[in-house]
């Protein structure tokens, strides 16, 4: 850090001093990280932004000063001065920074003192995470928090740098607006001065970065914050933060390729380590096929694959029903494994969790098949299987049938379960790839209706006559399992966006209603373009080793979206329902 601005509090930073100042006066201010008194003389560990420094306080330095020190207690806050000594070689602490000096104090001024801290904050242990939100102030203070933070900021700070450097230009859009589609509920304001109107806030800027292109703003690039309404995972904030991005006369290339530049400049930046752009393009249907998600996860094999053709005609019910019904087989091979009974049966719930039935697991033995599943199959069919999954004696194949929605989900999640399992999706390294070629829309498997699969924005590729065929111009990128960011070219003419609103069942004058403003823009010369936006909050926790987003953000909500620091969400008082012309269900906190 710079040095600071010397003041009456501080004229250096703690962490920062060293040997070659031996013999200076220095200031210094901060918090008592740790205090031991060995009899006569009392050390403290003195923290402040930049780290700790060693200060000792003498009784012969005077009564009054000594007395300070003996109050002191770990969080009260001192501002102090004196001589910075070389500590003797037996009492170098080469696990801290300035583990080779210490300051003897000669002025001290305590500035505050502090309650007993609920947990320790010279500790990083585990400590229960309600209470860490609810003293969230002193959960910042310790040591793995400051340095998330810190790489957050250097985060931000890397892609502000890396877009400007490329011309594109910061530009803030409405928080208080109208409803933004990203598939989630929307957060709404009461409007007082409309009564009865409401704002939505923002799910993401994708109308306004579309706007912005169409008013000829080209490269914008923006921070920002997005809500959503929907239910919370240890991936997911009803607030969060996009790097949200838009360009205009660009196809996906173009978009990718300044995507890559940017989050591997991240990368760098944060000694993550991971593969040289370019990076790795897969489709989706091959996504889907070989490791059953389409945010895939390439740190470890079990690879899957589709033997329904291999198996069609085969005496064992179960996979026949499926296939003639239309219905599909997929399978991995696990390896040579060892699983209980019990073991494999608690594989059904990993796939009955995605509407499969259950896991149908075979051993192979003897170049054939083993078990009581066996004897349903040809010789030709386990040969075929056998051969499709590269498999050799002992080898457990794991069999998931079902729809051609459910299958390859359940399978992806198996595959998932069985790498963790067996310790096969190692941590210190990352796989990083692009998925591509989505579907435009899914349908429902009952209604059959059509929902956009990314956003209806998404420029469709194919025949606008068969919705169902159709693909999309979106593109997601994905690290180790975890969607980081995901966008696509857009459509740029209000009939093509009038088609696929027609898709989605919004009829005209519901299109009107809602994106208007935007088929009216549509009307008024758009370029074609194109964006993306990144989940600022995940590559955080991905660079910072956290499975939780919630220990990147300094103030995040829990689970059930509370926030136990400032007790949101809380009653509104009465009189301001009441200016809002809003009646409470429940009867309002007294005003
Ligand atoms: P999408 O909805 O895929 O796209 O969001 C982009 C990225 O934002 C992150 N993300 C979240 N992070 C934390 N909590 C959440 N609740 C949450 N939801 C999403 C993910 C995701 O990849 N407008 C489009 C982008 C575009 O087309 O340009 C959009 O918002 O990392």
């Amino acid at each position: 850090m710079r040095a600071p601005q010397p003041n009456q509090y501080r004229d250096s930073w703690c962490g920062e001093l060293t040997p070659d100042e031996v013999g200076r006066q220095a200031r210094v201010a901060g918090w008592v990280h740790r205090r031991r008194d060995h009899g006569g003389l009392i050390f403290i560990d003195l923290r402040d932004r930049s780290g700790i420094v060693q200060i000792v306080f003498h009784p012969e330095r005077g009564a009054e000063l000594f007395a300070l020190a003996e109050q002191l207690r770990p969080e009260h806050v001192v501002s102090v001065s004196g001589e910075l000594l070389a500590r003797s070689a037996e009492n170098v602490n080469p696990e801290m920074a300035t583990g080779a000096v210490e300051l003897e104090v000669s002025q001290g001024e305590s500035l505050a003192s502090s309650h007993t801290p609920p947990f320790a904050i010279d500790d990083d242990g585990p400590v229960d995470e309600t209470t860490r939100l609810r003293y969230r102030w002193l959960d910042l203070r310790r040591a793995g928090m400051q340095q998330t933070m810190i790489t957050r900021a250097l985060i931000t700070q890397t892609l502000r740098q890396q877009l400007v450097e490329r011309d594109f230009l910061e530009i803030e859009t409405p928080i208080l607006t109208k409803s933004t589609p990203e598939g989630a509920r929307d957060f709404l304001v009461p409007s007082r001065m409309n009564p009865g109107d409401w704002y939505a806030l923002p799910q993401s800027p994708q109308l306004f970065k579309q706007l912005l292109m169409m008013a000829g703003y080209e490269r914008y690039f923006q921070i920002a914050r997005c809500f959503r309404d929907e239910d919370l995972r240890a991936d997911r904030q009803p607030e969060f933060t996009q790097l949200d991005v838009e360009m205009a006369f660009v196809d996906e290339d173009q978009v990718i390729e300044v995507s890559e530049a940017a989050i591997a400049a991240v990368f760098e930046a944060t000694d993550f380590p991971i593969a040289p752009t370019p990076w790795p393009r897969i489709g989706y249907d091959e996504a889907m096929l070989r490791y059953g998600s389409d945010r895939p996860d390439l740190r470890f094999g079990l690879e899957i694959k589709d033997v329904s053709e291999q198996l069609r005609g085969s005496e064992f019910k179960v996979f026949e029903s499926v296939l003639s019904g239309g219905g599909t087989v997929r399978a991995l091979n696990a390896g040579a494994r060892e699983m209980s009974r019990s073991e494999l049966d608690s594989l059904n719930e990993v796939v009955q969790v995605h509407g499969a039935k259950a896991v149908a697991p075979i051993v192979v033995g003897d170049g054939g098949w083993t078990g009581n599943l066996a004897k349903f199959f040809t010789a030709e069919q386990i040969t075929a299987v056998n051969q499709a999954l590269e498999a050799s004696d002992g080898d457990l194949l794991c069999f998931v049938a079902d729809s051609p929605s459910v299958a390859p989900v359940a399978i992806g999640a198996l595959r998932l379960e069985l790498g963790s399992r067996f310790g096969l999706i190692p941590d210190d390294q990352h796989s990083v790839c692009w998925v591509v070629d989505f579907p435009m829309f899914e349908a429902d498997e009952e209604s059959g209706d059509l929902t956009a699969l990314h956003h209806p924005f998404t420029a469709p590729e194919g025949d606008l006559d068969d919705p169902a065929a159709l693909r999309s111009r979106a593109y997601d990128l994905v690290v180790d399992g975890n969607e980081l960011g995901g966008g696509s070219i857009r459509i740029n003419t209000p009939e093509v966006q009038s088609r696929v609103f027609d898709a989605i069942g919004l009829d005209a004058d519901e299109a009107k209603e809602r994106f208007g403003f935007l088929l009216e823009a549509l009307e008024y010369g758009a370029p074609p373009h194109g964006g993306i936006a990144f989940g600022l909050d995940r590559i955080a926790a991905l660079v910072c080793g956290r499975d939780s987003i919630r220990d990147v953000i300094a103030f995040p909500k829990t689970a059930s979206g509370a926030d136990p620091l400032t007790g949101a969400p809380a009653p509104a008082d009465a009189r301001q329902l009441r200016d809002l012309g809003i009646k409470p269900q429940t009867p309002p906190a007294a005003s």
